[in-house]
């Protein structure tokens, strides 16, 4: 018998929440990478389009019985690779509300419920990022497209100044504009740069310290055709650029000054972190992701901008059936168009924490890095970095060489993951501590398993 629309939807909800039950309630009993047999399930998949649809119920029975197990337990509380958080059960209980209203942000026409919540995580952000009332905030994917925001804002700003229309007239024939950045920066800031035709090149790349901070007194002398990029948490060492003195130069020289604060910025609200941000009140641009280290599921970014004249500028989009708003709408902000209540999410993550709960989890993230970090030296383990952040990187010293090979051995037990990294002309490996689930147990666990790992290669005793 069909069921009526609403009864199918709740009878697969209902089904959808107790999958999800499940899954969440033996992540850590389970491996964090699949293994070979659960990867090999996933051809059960691989059919022709069925020519005829199904009962929606067997097609979450299958995604549950062979994708949850095809999954890697990034919400579990011992995955420390790249920066991973996990997700906050507001944020996951607000995407299935979020599905269900199935919302389209263009504008308040569009949707009133999600272009009211962006303004008011706009305001959370400007506060807690210390920006201007002014500043513009539009909710993207990630940082990578958060970056690529910014950086169109600052490429019309520069170009505009010369009565060059970049939107109009494009890059052929434009004034050079120079793009001064950290040799730290993030692989994709340079992607971002060949995305907007700057060239990656074209980029004058000033030297770090040996934590991966940009050596101020290196910077060569800006001017106000140069956009400066630096970043508030190096992937590897979680090192922050100095801000203030960075903006300070860029303030004299008239150079946009752009901050890649993928999951750095949110040390912002840390009591005790709050200082590697001195200045951030100060700069022309910032991004940050809620998927990293607030806790929110994928994709979830913001891309901040203290001149929303030329963010908007950048991003507008004019169609003659589209109505005039009286503040910008939300699709003259970001590079999409049609997209989801993003801000659903990190207004989730941010209501249900509070201002307190945010700072515990930053807190309780880098004291995990620290906690980690002394158990591997009192194994015989090299701290690499300056753990400023939430960030580890770790070597051997003799045996270097191996750990490559040792990471990998450690990942396959399944007990634990993280990547090998290079750091400082140093081979060794990384591991990131963004997770509100895990617990100090879960670090002594991951620890635990390395070092079982590492003595049964003779790299320690
Ligand atoms: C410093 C930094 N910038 C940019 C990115 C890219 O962010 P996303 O993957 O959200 O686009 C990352 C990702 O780890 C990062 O650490």
């Amino acid at each position: 018998m069909k069921l009526s629309p609403l009864l199918e939807s709740k009878r697969v909800l209902e089904q959808a929440a107790e999958f999800s039950k499940d899954y969440l309630q033996n992540i850590s009993a389970r491996r964090v990478q699949p293994n070979a047999d659960d990867k090999a399930g996933l051809i059960t998949l691989s059919t022709a389009l069925p020519e005829f649809g199904c009962d929606p119920m067997d097609t979450l029975q299958l995604l549950h019985d062979i994708g949850s197990k095809a999954t890697v337990a990034t919400t579990g509380g011992r995955y420390h690779g790249l920066v991973v958080g996990g997700s906050l059960p507001a944020t996951v209980g607000a995407r299935v509300l979020n599905a269900a209203w199935d919302q389209l942000v263009l504008s308040e026409d569009t949707s009133p419920i999600a272009v009211h919540l962006e303004r008011v995580v706009a305001n959370w952000l400007r506060e807690l990022f210390m920006l201007s009332p002014t500043s513009s905030v539009g909710f993207v994917t990630g940082t990578t497209m958060g970056n690529f925001t910014c950086l169109a804002a600052a490429r019309h700003r520069i170009l505009s100044r010369h009565g060059w229309d970049v939107e109009k007239q494009g890059l052929n024939g434009a004034p050079r504009i120079r793009i001064v950045a950290s040799e730290e920066i993030h692989v994709t800031v340079k992607k971002v740069i060949a995305m907007l035709g700057l060239g990656i090149e074209n980029m004058e790349l000033v030297p770090c310290d040996n934590n991966g901070v940009m050596k101020v007194e290196e910077i060569p002398s800006l001017d106000a055709d140069t956009i400066i990029l630096a970043q508030a948490g190096n992937v590897n060492s979680g090192a922050v650029d100095r801000i203030a003195e960075i903006a300070e130069i860029s303030a004299a020289s008239g150079a946009w000054f752009h901050l890649d604060g993928a999951f750095g910025l949110w040390a912002a609200a840390s009591k005790s972190k709050r200082h590697l941000l001195a200045g951030l009140e100060q700069v022309n641009s910032c991004v940050t992701d809620g998927h990293k280290w607030l806790n929110t599921p994928y994709d979830c970014g913001v891309a901040m901008c203290a001149d929303a004249e030329a963010m908007h500028s950048a991003m507008s989009t004019v169609a003659p059936y589209f109505s005039k708003d009286s503040d910008i709408p939300p699709k003259d902000m970001v590079p999409e168009l049609s997209r989801s209540a993003r801000s659903l999410d990190m207004w989730a993550a941010m209501h249900s924490l509070g201002r307190n709960g945010i700072e515990a989890l930053i807190d309780r993230c880098c004291r995990h890095a620290v906690l980690a970090g002394k158990l591997l030296e009192e194994h015989g383990f090299e701290v690499l970095n300056d753990v400023v952040l939430n960030q580890l990187v770790v070597t051997h010293q003799q045996n270097e060489h191996r750990l490559q090979e040792m990471t990998n051995r450690v990942c396959a037990t399944g007990e634990t993951w993280f990547g090998a990294t290079h750091w400082q002309g140093r081979s060794g490996f990384r591991m990131s501590f963004s997770s509100w689930v895990t617990s100090d147990d879960d670090v002594k666990r991951s620890v635990k398993a390395i070092i079982k790992e590492a003595k049964k290669m003779g790299i320690i005793d």
